[in-house]
Protein backbone atom coordinates (compact mmCIF):
# COMPACT_ATOMS: atom_id res chain seq x y z
CA UNK A 1 0.00 0.00 0.00
CA UNK A 2 1.21 3.21 -0.89
CA UNK A 3 0.41 6.48 0.41
CA UNK A 4 0.18 10.04 -0.52
CA UNK A 5 0.31 12.94 1.55
CA UNK A 6 -0.22 15.97 0.08
CA UNK A 7 0.92 19.52 1.86
CA UNK A 8 -0.95 22.50 0.16
CA UNK A 9 -2.65 25.74 0.55
CA UNK A 10 -5.59 25.06 -1.88
CA UNK A 11 -6.44 21.53 -0.24
CA UNK A 12 -9.63 21.75 -2.04
CA UNK A 13 -8.27 21.44 -5.40
CA UNK A 14 -7.61 18.26 -4.89
CA UNK A 15 -11.39 17.00 -3.59
CA UNK A 16 -11.91 15.17 -6.58
CA UNK A 17 -8.98 14.98 -8.30
CA UNK A 18 -7.83 10.93 -7.54
CA UNK A 19 -11.65 10.40 -7.95
CA UNK A 20 -11.38 9.26 -11.44
CA UNK A 21 -9.67 6.23 -13.50
CA UNK A 22 -7.20 4.33 -12.38
CA UNK A 23 -6.55 6.29 -9.78
CA UNK A 24 -9.94 5.84 -8.76
CA UNK A 25 -9.70 1.97 -8.78
CA UNK A 26 -6.13 1.73 -7.12
CA UNK A 27 -7.96 3.65 -4.16
CA UNK A 28 -10.83 1.86 -4.42
CA UNK A 29 -8.84 -2.02 -3.99
CA UNK A 30 -6.41 -0.09 -1.39
CA UNK A 31 -3.59 -0.29 -3.63
CA UNK A 32 -2.89 3.51 -2.60
CA UNK A 33 -4.36 6.19 0.02
CA UNK A 34 -3.85 9.99 -0.59
CA UNK A 35 -4.69 12.48 2.10
CA UNK A 36 -4.47 16.31 1.57
CA UNK A 37 -2.86 18.55 4.22
CA UNK A 38 -3.49 22.41 4.99
CA UNK A 39 -0.72 23.74 5.59
CA UNK A 40 -1.57 26.33 7.62
CA UNK A 41 -2.65 23.64 9.95
CA UNK A 42 1.06 24.10 10.74
CA UNK A 43 1.26 27.96 11.30
CA UNK A 44 2.00 29.35 14.42
CA UNK A 45 1.78 32.94 14.51
CA UNK A 46 -1.92 34.62 15.15
CA UNK A 47 -2.34 35.20 11.71
CA UNK A 48 -1.80 31.71 10.34
CA UNK A 49 1.12 32.65 7.44
CA UNK A 50 2.53 30.67 5.88
CA UNK A 51 4.87 33.10 3.40
CA UNK A 52 7.29 35.96 4.37
CA UNK A 53 8.97 38.92 2.38
CA UNK A 54 12.44 37.77 0.81
CA UNK A 55 15.74 38.20 2.49
CA UNK A 56 17.84 40.67 -0.17
CA UNK A 57 14.36 41.90 -1.30
CA UNK A 58 12.47 41.31 -4.22
CA UNK A 59 8.84 41.54 -5.14
CA UNK A 60 6.30 38.09 -4.20
CA UNK A 61 6.03 36.27 -1.19
CA UNK A 62 8.43 32.82 -0.26
CA UNK A 63 6.92 30.00 1.26
CA UNK A 64 8.04 29.93 5.17
CA UNK A 65 10.08 26.77 6.18
CA UNK A 66 8.60 26.51 9.44
CA UNK A 67 5.47 25.56 9.06
CA UNK A 68 6.58 22.69 5.77
CA UNK A 69 9.02 21.47 8.06
CA UNK A 70 6.79 21.05 11.25
CA UNK A 71 4.29 19.58 8.36
CA UNK A 72 7.10 16.64 7.21
CA UNK A 73 7.88 16.33 10.72
CA UNK A 74 4.47 14.95 11.77
CA UNK A 75 3.85 13.47 8.64
CA UNK A 76 6.58 10.80 8.37
CA UNK A 77 8.26 11.32 12.07
CA UNK A 78 11.31 12.87 10.55
CA UNK A 79 12.60 16.28 9.60
CA UNK A 80 16.19 15.59 7.94
CA UNK A 81 16.19 13.62 4.42
CA UNK A 82 18.91 11.23 6.04
CA UNK A 83 16.54 10.36 8.96
CA UNK A 84 14.00 8.93 6.69
CA UNK A 85 13.65 5.19 5.61
CA UNK A 86 14.37 4.69 2.24
CA UNK A 87 10.56 3.75 1.32
CA UNK A 88 9.75 7.38 2.36
CA UNK A 89 9.97 10.12 -0.70
CA UNK A 90 9.73 13.84 -0.05
CA UNK A 91 8.79 15.78 -3.13
CA UNK A 92 9.22 18.91 -3.58
CA UNK A 93 7.17 20.32 -6.73
CA UNK A 94 9.28 23.36 -8.79
CA UNK A 95 10.46 24.79 -11.94
CA UNK A 96 13.86 24.37 -10.54
CA UNK A 97 13.41 20.47 -9.94
CA UNK A 98 14.83 18.00 -11.97
CA UNK A 99 12.25 17.21 -14.69
CA UNK A 100 9.81 14.30 -14.49
CA UNK A 101 10.33 11.23 -16.54
CA UNK A 102 8.67 7.86 -16.96
CA UNK A 103 11.76 6.39 -15.20
CA UNK A 104 11.29 8.06 -12.17
CA UNK A 105 7.71 7.43 -11.91
CA UNK A 106 8.45 3.61 -12.45
CA UNK A 107 11.56 4.24 -9.89
CA UNK A 108 8.85 5.31 -6.51
CA UNK A 109 6.35 3.01 -7.72
CA UNK A 110 8.65 0.24 -6.94
CA UNK A 111 10.45 1.32 -3.98
CA UNK A 112 8.35 3.90 -2.38
CA UNK A 113 6.05 2.88 0.34
CA UNK A 114 5.37 7.33 1.73
CA UNK A 115 5.61 9.90 -0.91
CA UNK A 116 4.85 13.37 0.50
CA UNK A 117 4.24 15.85 -2.22
CA UNK A 118 4.53 19.38 -1.14
CA UNK A 119 2.69 22.25 -3.28
CA UNK A 120 5.08 25.33 -4.11
CA UNK A 121 3.49 28.45 -4.42
CA UNK A 122 4.45 32.03 -5.13
CA UNK A 123 7.68 33.70 -5.92
CA UNK A 124 9.19 30.16 -4.19
CA UNK A 125 9.77 28.09 -1.41
CA UNK A 126 12.82 28.93 1.48
CA UNK A 127 15.38 27.01 -0.15
CA UNK A 128 16.10 25.00 3.05
CA UNK A 129 12.77 22.51 2.25
CA UNK A 130 14.28 21.79 -0.99
CA UNK A 131 18.68 21.19 0.93
CA UNK A 132 17.24 19.54 4.05
CA UNK A 133 13.72 18.50 4.37
CA UNK A 134 13.36 17.23 0.36
CA UNK A 135 14.55 13.77 -0.89
CA UNK A 136 13.87 14.85 -4.78
CA UNK A 137 12.72 18.36 -6.39
CA UNK A 138 10.91 17.54 -9.17
CA UNK A 139 9.52 19.86 -11.94
CA UNK A 140 7.01 18.27 -14.38
CA UNK A 141 7.76 20.26 -17.59
CA UNK A 142 10.00 23.48 -18.84
CA UNK A 143 7.07 25.75 -18.19
CA UNK A 144 6.00 27.69 -14.96
CA UNK A 145 2.66 27.06 -13.45
CA UNK A 146 0.66 29.27 -10.62
CA UNK A 147 1.89 26.43 -7.97
CA UNK A 148 2.92 23.25 -8.07
CA UNK A 149 -0.79 21.44 -7.07
CA UNK A 150 -1.16 20.56 -10.83
CA UNK A 151 1.98 19.00 -10.73
CA UNK A 152 1.39 17.15 -7.46
CA UNK A 153 -1.64 15.60 -9.42
CA UNK A 154 0.36 14.42 -12.44
CA UNK A 155 3.45 12.96 -10.53
CA UNK A 156 0.31 11.09 -8.71
CA UNK A 157 -1.19 9.64 -11.18
CA UNK A 158 2.14 8.94 -13.10
CA UNK A 159 3.02 6.57 -10.29
CA UNK A 160 -0.04 5.25 -9.02
CA UNK A 161 -1.17 3.17 -12.43
CA UNK A 162 2.45 1.82 -12.37
CA UNK A 163 1.87 -0.22 -9.23
CA UNK A 164 1.36 -3.69 -9.55
CA UNK A 165 -2.62 -4.65 -10.24
CA UNK A 166 -3.55 -0.90 -11.28
CA UNK A 167 -3.68 -1.84 -14.91
CA UNK A 168 -5.97 -4.27 -15.95
CA UNK A 169 -3.21 -6.26 -17.53
CA UNK A 170 0.01 -6.98 -16.45
CA UNK A 171 1.62 -6.30 -19.77
CA UNK A 172 0.00 -2.88 -20.71
CA UNK A 173 2.37 -0.74 -19.06
CA UNK A 174 5.64 -2.35 -20.07
CA UNK A 175 4.76 -1.90 -24.07
CA UNK A 176 3.63 1.97 -24.11
CA UNK A 177 5.15 5.62 -24.82
CA UNK A 178 8.71 6.11 -23.48
CA UNK A 179 9.30 2.35 -21.61
CA UNK A 180 10.71 1.62 -24.79
CA UNK A 181 12.49 5.01 -25.34
CA UNK A 182 9.75 5.77 -28.31
CA UNK A 183 6.37 7.32 -28.24
CA UNK A 184 3.51 4.68 -29.06
CA UNK A 185 2.77 3.65 -32.27
CA UNK A 186 -0.76 5.29 -33.60
CA UNK A 187 -4.54 3.47 -32.90
CA UNK A 188 -7.19 2.98 -35.12
CA UNK A 189 -10.71 1.60 -33.91
CA UNK A 190 -14.15 1.19 -35.89
CA UNK A 191 -14.95 2.66 -39.11
CA UNK A 192 -12.46 1.44 -40.97
CA UNK A 193 -13.26 4.53 -43.36
CA UNK A 194 -13.91 7.78 -42.02
CA UNK A 195 -15.23 10.86 -44.54
CA UNK A 196 -12.87 8.89 -46.73
CA UNK A 197 -9.96 8.86 -43.88
CA UNK A 198 -8.96 4.94 -44.23
CA UNK A 199 -7.44 3.29 -41.74
CA UNK A 200 -4.15 1.40 -42.74
CA UNK A 201 -4.37 -1.89 -44.74
CA UNK A 202 -2.21 -3.49 -42.92
CA UNK A 203 -4.25 -3.25 -39.24
CA UNK A 204 -6.88 -4.73 -41.18
CA UNK A 205 -5.72 -8.06 -43.02
CA UNK A 206 -4.42 -9.58 -39.70
CA UNK A 207 -0.80 -10.36 -40.18
CA UNK A 208 0.56 -10.10 -37.09
CA UNK A 209 4.42 -9.66 -37.94
CA UNK A 210 4.01 -7.46 -40.66
CA UNK A 211 1.25 -5.37 -38.38
CA UNK A 212 4.13 -5.85 -35.30
CA UNK A 213 6.84 -3.97 -38.07
CA UNK A 214 4.39 -1.67 -39.03
CA UNK A 215 3.69 -0.54 -35.69
CA UNK A 216 7.30 -0.46 -34.48
CA UNK A 217 8.09 1.64 -37.93
CA UNK A 218 5.14 4.22 -37.17
CA UNK A 219 6.91 4.67 -33.56
CA UNK A 220 9.77 5.89 -34.82
CA UNK A 221 8.46 8.04 -37.56
CA UNK A 222 6.15 9.23 -34.61
CA UNK A 223 9.08 9.72 -31.85
CA UNK A 224 11.59 11.29 -35.00
CA UNK A 225 8.79 14.25 -36.07
CA UNK A 226 7.78 15.01 -32.51
CA UNK A 227 10.78 13.90 -29.80
CA UNK A 228 14.12 13.36 -32.23
CA UNK A 229 15.74 14.51 -28.38
CA UNK A 230 14.91 11.02 -27.60
CA UNK A 231 16.41 8.84 -30.38
CA UNK A 232 19.29 11.02 -29.68
CA UNK A 233 19.19 9.85 -26.18
CA UNK A 234 18.71 6.26 -26.71
CA UNK A 235 21.59 6.55 -29.18
CA UNK A 236 23.73 7.94 -26.21
N1 LIG B 1 5.45 24.77 -9.88
C1 LIG B 1 5.48 25.75 -10.79
N2 LIG B 1 5.85 25.29 -12.00
C2 LIG B 1 6.10 23.96 -11.84
C3 LIG B 1 6.53 22.93 -12.70
N3 LIG B 1 6.81 23.15 -13.99
N4 LIG B 1 6.68 21.70 -12.18
C4 LIG B 1 6.42 21.45 -10.88
N5 LIG B 1 6.01 22.38 -10.01
C5 LIG B 1 5.84 23.63 -10.49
Amino acid sequence: MLRFDVITIFPDFFREAFDYGITRRALAAGLVVTKTHNLRHWATDKHRSIDDRPFGGGDGMVLKPDPIFTAVNDLTGFSRRGDYPKETRVVLLSPQGQVFTQSLAADMATTASQIVLICGRYEGVDERVAETLATDEISIGDYVLSGGEPAAVVVADAVVRLLPGALGSKTSAAYESFSNGLLDYPQYTRPPELEGLRVPDVLLKGNHAEIARWRHEEALKKTERNRPDLLKDSRG
